[in-house]
């Protein structure tokens, strides 16, 4: 065998999203394009905000940029980052020296997890959580320990508690939340915050927090966002622009480490997360994004168009008689399958309709809808949804 077991396994359990990806490619080369109704990836393909197009021919026009920095990024750049954090009110304290640019949020987590895990140490997951998950916290020798959320997708504080032993090293939570669209209140997360408190207290060492945070301006209605991390100080700020400014085929993101975290030797941290970039073999994050970024970073995207398709998908999941609740961030919806999951993904297949299972999240008996897809492709989706329940 040229693959080792344990990646064998992975690529067969492996990631539903790219599967139904895949499978969508297939279909649309079959049936056309405009046939299939693919709503399967959270892969935004549209206009990045005006600032970053703007951005990007200034700064292709300017001399040459294309060497290495220190690992950690082109230190002006990672100076705007701490600004726009700190008068955001995201991470107040944060500066330069708290940030290390990275490829994209899965750079900036895995980086984080590589400095932080001993081999066989827990990093608490919520249920419904990103897949992606797995394999990350796999890649630097932990052990991922799930807990279940609150019934409607909110942090269950005390379900954590009961989870955390003398092994567990972090908790990572997402908010807005990739597949349920939860937008963490502030009283929940100070709920956690003190759990976490506790806890460390009790076993003598920082449990620490992984604010994975890449949809954070992707908010509708009154919820307002707050960051897990500006709650809790062993916290660790995962962000990246792919989803907010439609880049995720460019890499770019980064990790901020809560300017009061719990350390005797900051350098020894820092210089350790600026390592582990060039460890994983990212090295840096990619040096011309870093420069278009530091120019575009406090760009207002316009999210209009995904809050008429998010109404659309919640209009014609109620004329379907579905079970959901309407999404307060991100760009999707996560409602329950009338009947097996299995059967009905199946189904939707059938009629050329592609929806990732809630198994593939750890919550079965859900469906994920992503409506990062065009509106064409939304309105056909809204016809055999109804279809699908009638
Ligand atoms: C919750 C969550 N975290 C992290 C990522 C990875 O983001 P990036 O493309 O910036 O690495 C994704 C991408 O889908 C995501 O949904």
């Amino acid at each position: 065998m040229v693959v080792s077991e344990k990646v064998r396994g992975f690529h067969a359990s492996g990631s539903a999203i790219r599967k139904m990806f895949d499978e969508g490619l297939r279909l649309k080369e079959r049936f056309g394009e405009e046939n299939v109704a693919d709503l399967s990836i959270g892969n935004p393909g549209f206009p990045p905000p005006r600032a970053f197009s703007d951005a990007l021919r200034r700064v292709a026009a300017a001399p040459s940029m294309h060497a290495y920095m220190p690992n950690a990024g082109f230190p002006d750049v990672r100076e705007r980052v701490a600004d726009s954090l700190r008068t955001r009110g995201l991470l107040p304290g944060a500066k330069a020296e708290h940030v290390v640019m990275t490829t994209g949020a899965a750079g900036a987590l895995n980086v984080t997890l590589k400095t932080l895990l001993e081999p066989g140490d827990e990093v608490i997951v919520i249920r419904p959580y990103f897949v992606e998950y797995t394999f990350y916290i796999d890649n630097h020798g932990g052990r991922m320990v799930q807990v279940e959320s609150a019934p409607d997708c909110g942090l269950d504080p005390q379900a954590v508690a009961a989870a955390i032993g003398p092994r567990t090293r972090a908790v990572i939570v997402n908010s807005p939340n990739n597949p349920s669209g939860r937008v963490y209140g502030p009283d929940e997360l100070d709920g956690l915050a003190g759990i976490l408190r506790q806890a460390s207290t009790r076993y003598g060492h920082p449990v620490f927090l992984l604010s994975d945070e890449p949809y954070r301006e992707m908010v509708y209605g009154e919820r307002a966002f707050v960051s897990p991390a500006s709650r809790y100080e062993n916290s660790f700020l995962c962000y990246s622009w792919s989803k907010t400014f439609s880049i995720p085929g460019e890499r770019i993101g980064y990790v901020a480490v809560h300017p009061e975290l719990q350390t005797s030797d900051w350098p020894l941290l820092m210089g350790a997360l600026s390592m582990c970039n060039r460890f994983l073999g990212f090295v840096n994050a990619p040096a011309f994004m870093q420069r278009v970024i530091a120019e575009s970073l406090d760009a207002e995207p316009d999210f209009a168009h995904y809050e008429v398709k998010k109404d659309l998908l919640c209009a014609a999941l109620r004329r379907g008689g579905y079970r959901f609740a309407e999404p307060e961030g991100t760009f999707y919806i996560f409602p329950e399958t009338p009947g097996d999951e299995a059967d009905f993904i199946a189904r939707a297949k059938e009629k050329l309709l592609l929806v990732v299972p809630g198994s593939a999240f750890g919550r079965p008996g859900h469906f994920r809808i992503s409506f990062a897809a065009p509106e064409t492709t939304v309105r056909l989706a809204c016809r055999l949804l109804v279809e699908l329940n009638a």
